[in-house]
């Protein structure tokens, strides 16, 4: 991991996130770990398998199942039990229930190690709720992403219609609120700006601007 730069984007759900880490690993062509995909893993693979409970044994069982694979567009997808399961997991409901397991520490534990191994050269674009604080803690650059609920609620919106889906905007809205509360109200990990993070309110910013502001920043840390 020593040498590798790593650029983490936490915050809160649908602020961004996803979209600046895209542009950013086009720009760098840096990969890019969407940390939430494992924990979206965890849940999608609990509801197939009919899991109850989450002792040590199920959880160790599950993680040594799952691997991420590099992908062409500098992602990853996730097998399961060597089955790409990536395109099951991004959906609404598979989000709040990966909310949900979350705040198990065991599972994060586990989890460490699947992200740690997804570091590799030129560089690593991770986001998700606990990149800089917990799982990257010496990132090189570190920035935290808020936009207010409306434009949050607006943009997944737009997003699940584009993949065909008919969502209901008040859902949306109501859905993102109680994710924002479980991910910032949870004991382990919970979402907060790191000390070293930079603070980046994407509501009244566009895409463009945001992303010439993270690689001016980016080339002032690596000087
Ligand atoms: O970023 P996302 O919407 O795909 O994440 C789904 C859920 O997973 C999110 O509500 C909280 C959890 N998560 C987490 O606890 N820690 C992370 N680093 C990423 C996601």
């Amino acid at each position: 991991m020593i040498n590798v730069p790593i650029i983490t984007i936490d915050g809160l759900a649908s602020s961004g996130k996803t979209t600046i880490s895209k542009l950013l690993s086009h720009h760098l062509g840096f990969y890019t770990l969407d940390s939430g995909v494992l924990y979206r893993a965890f849940a999608y693979i609990k509801t197939i398998e009919g899991v109850d409970e989450y002792t040590t044994d199920t959880i160790s069982r599950i993680i040594n199942k799952i691997n991420m694979v590099p992908t062409k567009t500098l992602g990853f997808d996730i097998f399961y039990n060597k089955n790409n399961i990536t395109t099951h997991l991004y959906n609404e409901e598979v989000g709040l229930a990966a909310s949900n397991i979350s705040k198990n520490e065991d599972i994060r534990e586990g989890l460490l190690s699947i992200q740690h191994g997804s570091v590799q050269m030129p560089g690593l674009i991770a986001n998700g709720r606990d990149m800089g604080t917990k799982v990257f803690p010496d990132a090189m650059l570190k920035i935290y992403f808020t936009a207010n609920i409306d434009v949050r609620a607006k943009r997944r919106y737009a997003q699940l219609i584009e993949s065909g889906s008919s969502p209901n905007l008040e859902n949306i809205r109501k859905s993102l609120e109680e994710r924002d509360q479980k991910d910032m109200n949870r004991d382990v990990s919970p979402l907060k700006a790191d000390k070293d993070a930079v603070i980046i309110d994407s509501s009244a910013l566009n895409i463009d601007t945001i992303l010439d502001k993270i690689l001016g920043l980016y080339k002032i840390s690596r000087v």
